[in-house]
């Protein structure tokens, strides 16, 4: 154990400690994590007393480079050191106040501490202070946990979710991330705790549901949150997805599971979260949308406009931000379903020009969703819309080289339009502009100046 802890700070923080008096062990994510492998700048030192004291004469140790902030209302405090956050915090015995997730501090033995903690895997600490420096402390069989893989609560469960509900989504997050099981009588507690995640502040909630989301395989823990009864209470909306209605023999695809399928087949490709997040909102205003008409059977007719039109109260009500990372959201919904349709269909250079317009310098993204949107299970029809979607693919790349569509600015700009009709700022300028746009969209004209100049001297006298 103690090759983990070579970087010569724990050394000096066990110096530091032996001369206090004080026992420090490093507790929680950094143990756990050197057993999972993954390297963890953040740690946290829990002390027997006078932990802010060990934080400064740590601090004064490290000399000038180190940082010190102090806590004094939380008995905390943490010295950053070049890539490091050390966290000291002196060991609780805690119980919560009901009606919020605030603690009532009181100070306790390092078994109180880790009787307080979320999970057993991240109960586990290590003696810093020489006599049992790397000495490892599990009293609740973490490690047998970590092993197995499961997700176990130190304390009864409806305790330790009862006292701090944001653990139930903790539970979901760590299961998700790590590929864990969460154990049976954790699972029901959750279930049967749910309706206290309502204490919780939506950021909070938010943080967790978004590292589910940037998870290898996020559906699992959208499963579980859907499972348990707690994504009925954060996101209502993309319950609603859930469920299949038959009429006269014809059902529709279950859009709640379709959707995790997109997801999960958007995740396989990339890593961004706002790409993931069009994914789980690229069908969110089916419900609202959905139709039967005896002749055709199901329809969703124009969800993907009122699916971006939903995207703004969604992540206002999530507390997700409501700037150019929703915009992006928004058009990926708006959009998704036009490089499907091109690939139904035969192609026309003018549609396939349109959606490089729109789409933009977001394209690639557009395609990558619009390829994980293919979930049906008939390998035939898989195989044919991927084959279309190589030739769409191959058609942008062609009118990309020849017209540069991408991030295209019009060769006659609105200035020079009113300079050349001499007209003042008006509904004909923008006439003028989108008749242009149309015109090399469609390749009525080639995406140059003169033509450009050319047709809209034609069009201004048409609309004389
Ligand atoms: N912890 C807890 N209950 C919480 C949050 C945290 O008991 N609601 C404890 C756990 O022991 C956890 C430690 O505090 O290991 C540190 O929490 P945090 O830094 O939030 O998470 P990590 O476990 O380090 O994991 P990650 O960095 O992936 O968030």
């Amino acid at each position: 154990m103690e090759k983990h802890l070579e970087n010569p700070v724990f050394k000096l923080i066990a110096d530091c400690a032996d001369r206090l008096g004080v026992d420090a062990y490093v507790i929680g994510g950094f143990v756990r994590d050197i057993f999972l492998k993954r390297g963890s700048k953040d740690i946290d030192v829990v002390t027997i007393g006078k932990g802010i004291e060990l934080a400064e004469l740590v601090h004064k140790k490290l000399g000038k480079e180190a940082n010190l902030s102090v806590f004094r209302n939380f008995g905390t405090a943490q010295v950053k050191f070049k890539d490091l956050e050390v966290e000291f915090v002196g060991a609780r015995k805690e119980s919560y106040d009901r009606g919020s997730r605030k603690p009532i501090v009181e100070n306790g033995t390092l078994e109180d501490d880790q009787n307080r903690r979320d999970f057993t895997i991240n109960a586990l600490a290590i003696g810093l202070n020489n006599a049992n420096f790397g000495k490892l402390l599990d009293p609740f069989g973490g490690l047998q946990d970590l092993e197995n893989k499961i997700i176990r609560t130190p304390l009864s469960p409806d305790i330790t979710y009862s006292d701090d509900p944001l653990r139930m989504m903790r539970a979901i997050r760590f299961a998700t991330q790590l590929g864990f099981t969460i154990e049976e009588r954790s699972l029901q507690a959750i279930t049967d705790n749910k309706e206290r995640i309502k204490i919780v502040s939506k950021e909070r909630i938010t943080e967790e549901l978004n590292k589910i989301i940037c998870a290898p395989v996020p559906s699992v823990g959208f499963k579980l949150l859907f499972d348990t009864g707690l994504l009925h209470l954060i996101f209502p909306e993309m319950v609603k997805l859930q469920g299949v209605e038959t009429v006269k023999g014809k059902s529709h695809k279950d859009n709640f599971y379709h959707t995790l399928e997109v997801l999960d087949n958007t995740a396989r490709n990339t890593k961004d979260l706002w790409l993931r997040w069009a994914a789980i909102l690229h069908d969110i205003a089916k419900p609202a949308t959905k139709r039967f008409e005896p002749d055709h059977g199901w329809t969703f007719h124009g969800h993907e406009d009122k699916g971006a039109r939903m995207v703004p109260k969604i992540f206002a009500d999530l507390k997700l931000p409501l700037n150019e990372k929703m915009k992006y959201v928004q058009k990926l919904v708006l959009l998704h379903l036009r490089p499907i349709v091109l690939a139904k269909t035969e192609i026309t250079d003018s549609a396939v020009r349109r959606v490089m317009y729109e789409a933009g310098e977001d394209l690639d993204d557009l395609m990558t969703l619009c390829e994980a949107d293919i979930t049906t299970k008939n390998p035939n029809k898989v195989k044919r819309y991927l084959h279309n979607f190589e030739i769409v693919r191959q058609k942008m790349k062609e009118l990309e080289e020849k017209d540069k569509i991408r991030n295209w600015q019009p060769p006659v700009s609105g200035e020079e339009i009113m300079e050349i009709f001499n007209l003042e700022p008006s509904k004909k300028v923008g006439d003028l502009k989108n008749a242009l746009k149309d015109a090399i969209l469609d390749g009525i004209i080639p995406n140059e100046r003169e033509a450009g100049i050319g047709f809209l001297k034609e069009a201004f006298e048409k609309m004389k």
